[in-house]
């Protein structure tokens, strides 16, 4: 298949990347490096330096390779970053995708496999969120989101664009092969940064609030292994392929974590004391996100490899300790 993957350099693309490429696809990716790395992208896929929102490099592009599939991974992410500067998000999510889809559409490539998130849902009274379950967003990021599913959808109703949406939970991990993995600049995601401690790049974690009503009262996440979720767009890809219906999946582990459970496990893998401080709650946090990851284990057959949290702070352990730098002094 020939597969053109948006923001491929980034953490989670990268991942997908070197899955297509372990399974003989040609991989062309788009990505502005802005926050992704070059190096991430294995080989031999395709690297191309340039913008989502820049047509004619998306024309030219899709006029040298008659793609099957798109992928769409390039959006800003960071829930604190949206409630800071709501439009950048609007503006470089929502836009970025209406101008794939728009040459998607003039040239017939029917495919698309989304990147969204759990966000979407917002705070919800369910213990365990289904696909059904309301989308109110509490935050920029999960209403970009949630507006780019839309368009996506209309964009279904109307040209015949098939899709999959995956809302993934809380993607932790790097790949087994301790080739690539998470470097975000600054790291703002809680699994790398507890970990900075016992690598001796922080002093202390600071948890965004212990008054919310979960079973200690610090926020609970549902983690799932980056390599599951790569394996998941696969399976999401060939579901399309076969010409099944066009939907919305869930992908996460189906357990929930507290922050102060992530930290006390760090602490039991490393043998190192973690230093915790207590703060303000993070604005637009959720309380509680857990998925029901049902409807993808039963429709595309996923079955996540990686669930205990070990085998993920494993696999972050091993690409942290062999890349110190992340990708900077990668040959
Ligand atoms: N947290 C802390 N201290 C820190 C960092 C994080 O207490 O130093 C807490 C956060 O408040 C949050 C939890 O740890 O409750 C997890 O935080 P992350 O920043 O790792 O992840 P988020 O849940 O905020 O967001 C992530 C992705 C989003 C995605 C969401 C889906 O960044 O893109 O998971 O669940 F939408």
């Amino acid at each position: 298949m020939n597969i053109l993957v948006v923001g491929g350099a980034g953490y989670i693309g990268s991942h997908i990347v070197k899955q297509l490429i372990d399974s003989n696809h040609k991989v062309v990716v788009l990505d502005n490096l802005q926050t992704g790395h070059a190096k991430a992208v294995t080989e031999p896929a395709i690297f191309i330096k340039g913008n989502v929102k820049d047509k004619p490099l998306l024309r030219n592009l899709f006029t040298e390779t008659s793609f099957d599939v798109v992928f769409h991974f390039a959006a800003n992410s960071s829930v604190e970053e949206s409630m800071k500067d709501p439009l950048l998000y609007f503006d470089n999510n929502v836009s970025g995708l209406i101008t794939l889809l728009e040459v998607m559409n003039e040239f017939a490539v029917k495919t698309i496999i989304f990147s969204s998130t759990a966000a979407v849902y917002g705070d919800t009274s369910e213990k365990v969120i289904t696909e059904d379950n309301e989308t109110i967003p509490k935050n920029p990021y999960g209403e970009s989101k949630r507006m780019m599913e839309k368009i996506i959808q209309w964009c279904h109703t109307a040209y015949d664009i098939n899709y999959v949406v995956l809302r993934y939970f809380n993607v932790a991990g790097a790949d087994l092969s301790g080739a690539i993995g998470e470097d975000h600049q600054p790291e703002t995601h809680l699994i790398p940064i507890v970990l900075e401690v016992p690598l001796s790049k922080r002093d202390f974690i600071t948890i965004f609030g212990n008054d919310y009503d979960t079973k200690d009262g610090t926020t609970v996440r549902d983690y799932v292994h980056v390599v599951d979720l790569a394996n998941a767009h696969l399976l999401a890809m060939n579901y399309l392929l076969e010409g099944k219906e066009s939907t919305i999946f869930n992908v996460g582990s189906s357990t929930g974590f507290s922050t102060l459970e992530i930290i006390n496990k760090v602490e039991e893998y490393t043998q190192k004391k973690i230093p915790v401080k207590y703060g303000n709650r993070r604005e637009g946090d959720p309380h509680s996100l857990i998925a029901s990851s049902k409807k993808i284990e039963s429709v595309l057959g996923w079955k996540p490899q990686y669930t205990d949290l070990n085998s993920i702070i494993d696999s972050v352990w091993k690409w942290h300790t062999t890349h110190p730098t992340g990708y900077e002094n990668d040959v």
